[in-house]
């Protein structure tokens, strides 16, 4: 192997830059040229590829988002896409492809694979931690930083006015951002799509926090595939108990800004593990990171297999919150 390609893809995390620049050191220091395909998978079908080198990637590592740009791209779903994608890496003679993102980029990158050889190889860089594979993935830990430092600041103005507060955090369908953030903001209430719970129930939670003494409470809550629905809980809450509450969507605040020291060492160290696979001739498989070790998960499993969230950590919250 010669060349190869490096794309980030789907929604960006911070740690992404990190990895990029991991990849793009640890494949000249093995004398492979490298490739930045950029936009995701969009670009690789226009051929939007640079050729990178040591400089390229220098001062990056503290920087969110991505140098490359993302996207999701539509027309990559169908056969017609992925054969001009094909024929663009082709053209470059490029014969590996480092993917960093999450599920949806890794399928596009099996299809790819089967239907043009190409060895892919996958990173797992998404702020929603929802990866099978490994612990954590690349943009989590900044994730839940960020989201906890609102949390703080939401604790300080909910105590000063006796409130009660949502903040709904993002996670995709997962509850990994908001069980995390929730238990280090000291959340009084979780609302997890893993762990359901009826609004009734909550309800009846908060009631008793209120009887107990509390005068502001704050219920973490994930978007569950539905972003806003925060809104609808409060008006619930609100209609059963008379409780008035008020609503932050933190969005995509969670992801921006610099990588966490934990992000960008997880990143730097898959970036340079996604390289040696290929070397080693390695194809459709996932590097992650399980109690520290490197692991190499089949690409498919990522998506037929659902990552667990720690149910213990939900029942510490509740335990913790009395
Ligand atoms: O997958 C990352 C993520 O930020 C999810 O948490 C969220 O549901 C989604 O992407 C938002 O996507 P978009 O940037 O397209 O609005």
């Amino acid at each position: 192997m010669k060349k190869i390609g490096i794309l980030t893809s789907g929604g960006d995390a911070p740690g992404m830059n990190a990895c990029i620049r991991a990849a793009v050191r640890a494949a000249l220091a093995n004398n492979l040229e490298i490739f930045g395909i950029r936009w995701g998978y969009a670009g690789m079908i226009r051929g939007d590829m640079i050729p990178l080198d040591r400089r390229a990637v220098a001062n990056i590592i503290h920087q969110g988002g991505t140098i490359l740009g993302t996207a999701r791209s539509e027309e990559f779903r169908t056969k017609e896409g992925r054969g001009k994608a094909i024929n663009m890496l082709q053209d470059k003679g490029i014969e590996g492809l480092i993917l960093i993102g999450g599920d949806g980029t890794f399928r596009g990158g099996t299809l790819l694979s089967q239907e043009c050889g190409v060895s892919v190889v996958g990173i797992p860089g998404t702020i929603d931690n929802d990866c099978y594979g490994t612990d954590y993935t690349i943009g989590f830990d900044t994730a839940i930083n960020t989201a906890l430092e609102a949390i703080d600041r939401i604790r300080d103005t909910a105590t000063s006015h006796d409130r009660l507060f949502f903040v709904e955090v993002m996670g995709r369908n997962t509850g990994f951002i908001a069980l995390e953030s929730g238990i280090a903001g000291g959340a009084e209430e979780l609302f997890v799509p893993e762990v359901p719970i009826s609004v009734e129930e909550l309800c009846r939670r908060l009631e008793e926090d209120f009887e107990r003494g509390k005068r502001s409470s704050i219920v973490v809550i994930a978007e569950a595939d539905q972003p806003g629905m925060s809104f609808k809980i409060a008006r619930e809450v609100k209609n059963r108990t008379g409780f008035d509450s008020r609503v932050c969507i933190l969005g995509h605040i969670q992801r921006g800004g610099a990588p966490t020291a934990r992000d960008r060492v997880l990143a730097s160290r898959l970036g340079a593990a996604a390289v040696q696979a290929l070397i080693d001739g390695k194809s459709g498989y996932m590097v992650g990171e399980i109690n520290r070790e490197i692991v190499y998960t089949p690409l498919k499993d990522t998506w037929e297999k659902k990552k667990a969230l720690h149910v213990g950590l939900t029942d510490l919250l509740k335990l913790l919150s009395d």
